[in-house]
């Protein structure tokens, strides 16, 4: 087990003006997709919940690639653009900062983050594996700063309403799962070899990449993973090269040279859950691939209670399958389009049927970051529980070689937002 997080005092942040309503200033590190999408988020913030009443200000953002760093500031809005992210943690402006780049980078930057005093939104799997997201969490826990992951899919209205009626009892005892994350991102043999088909760089392959969602989303919905046997595999062994911050890993490069693909496609995993957790006692499998034709963004969930179940694709984001009558004229599957009693649906659409997207997950994740770091419920993911996530992995990793079961190492202060007991 790993060692309890240090108590402390969280840093709160934020200036409040005369109308009452809290500023905020946002830094960014590395402008890329998922640096983009964070601006849009905080950008967005303020429309979708204008109750909050926070107003997050586009202050600094930095990139290595000088483009880049132009881009943010000439087109998103930053007040100021750097080529060395040092500068944005530096910046008295700058309150929080929004740390997405490449997982290489996690822990240098997330212990600079830390130790200036700046409360973080970084995006997963944080760092290449649990010895750096553990190098970053203790970093974090001992500056007493708040922190987010981007593990966005947790927030998708349907997936929050499948964990309130596991909590509630209302699909009964969990007995099995099968949750996939089927993305053809690297379907395409030609396919760029970016920084994440690279181990020094991006650590694990569809393991670290995709499946830790499935993690994720599997630890927030029924409950810890305490065991695991895992497997790997590599489709396409070779990539044409692709230099850092020059398109993205979507890029298909034809009669380019070639380079080793130096991590799995591949993952796949038997896991047992906690027996005092919502899903008690549950098993399941969990699979990732990168490289599948067919599926595109495919994640998605089988959950199997002796009461119900509950099956949700990302895919059709907006459609949640309940099963909730053994018998009778409504047994078997119902499709439930989005509504208000779904999570934070309401925020987004006043009448159901009406489709979110996954912008809007990253602006639900902006809103439970800034929420925390100025006071308010803390619904944000932690720090701890990508550390929990991350250590899921490792064990998936390790029995990949040696095909044996392996117990994960729990992480004390990962709680998911369940309580001791299982329930809530
Ligand atoms: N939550 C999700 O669904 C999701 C989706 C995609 C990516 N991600 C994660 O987001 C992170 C970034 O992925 P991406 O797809 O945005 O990558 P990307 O390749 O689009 O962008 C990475 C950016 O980092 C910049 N960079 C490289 N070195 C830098 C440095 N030293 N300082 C500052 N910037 C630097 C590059 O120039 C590039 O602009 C990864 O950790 C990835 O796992 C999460």
């Amino acid at each position: 087990m790993y060692s309890s997080s240090v108590e402390s005092e969280i840093v709160m942040v934020g200036h409040v003006n005369d109308k009452g309503i809290t500023e905020l200033g946002v830094g960014l590190i590395s402008v890329g997709w998922m640096g983009k999408l964070h601006s849009r988020a905080y950008q967005a913030l303020p429309v979708v919940y204008p109750e909050l009443r926070i107003s997050p200000k586009l202050v600094h953002a930095a990139d290595t690639a000088a483009d880049r760093a132009e881009y943010a500031r000439d087109v998103l809005g930053y007040a100021k653009g750097s080529t060395d992210y040092r500068e944005v943690l530096a910046d008295p402006e700058v309150d929080v900062v929004s740390i997405c780049a490449p997982n290489l980078l996690h822990k240098e930057i997330g212990i600079a983050a830390a130790k200036a005093g700046k409360p973080f939104w970084i995006e997963k799997p944080v760092g290449r594996d649990a010895v750096d997201t553990g190098a970053v969490a203790d970093a974090a826990r001992e500056a007493g700063v708040a922190t987010s992951i981007g593990y966005n899919y947790r927030h998708a209205p349907a997936v929050e309403r499948v964990r309130e009626l596991i909590s509630n009892g209302e699909l009964g005892r969990i007995t099995n799962v099968r949750a996939v994350f089927f993305n053809g991102y690297a379907s395409e043999p030609n396919g760029a070899l970016s920084w994440r088909f690279k181990k020094e760089l991006a650590g694990s392959g569809a393991l670290g990449d995709l499946l830790s969602h499935v993690v994720d989303l599997m630890q927030y919905v029924i409950g810890p993973i305490t065991e695991v046997s895992g497997l790997l595999s590599t489709i396409h062994q070779q990539r044409p090269i692709l230099p850092m911050g020059q398109a993205t890993h979507f890029a298909v490069i034809e009669n380019g040279e070639l380079g080793d693909v130096e991590n799995d496609d591949y993952a796949a995993a038997l896991v047992r859950f906690a027996a005092d957790s919502p899903g008690a006692g549950a098993v399941g499998t969990l699979e990732a691939s990168r490289v599948i034709v067919g599926p595109q963004c495919g994640l998605g969930f089988e959950i199997y209670g002796t009461e119900g179940s509950a099956t949700w694709n990302f895919e059709q984001m907006n459609e949640l399958k309940l099963a909730v009558n053994r018998t009778g004229p409504s047994q078997g599957y119902t499709t439930i389009l989005g509504n208000s009693s779904q999570g934070d649906y309401a925020a987004f659409q006043p009448g159901p049927g009406n489709s979110m997207g996954y912008d809007d997950l990253k602006v639900i994740e902006a809103k439970k970051f800034l929420v925390a770091v100025t006071g308010g419920e803390q619904r944000n993911s932690t720090i701890d529980e990508a550390l929990s996530d991350a250590s899921v992995i490792t064990a998936i990793a390790s029995s990949a070689v040696d095909g044996q079961w392996h117990k994960v190492q729990q992480v004390p202060g990962a709680t998911f937002g369940h309580s001791a007991t299982g329930n809530g």
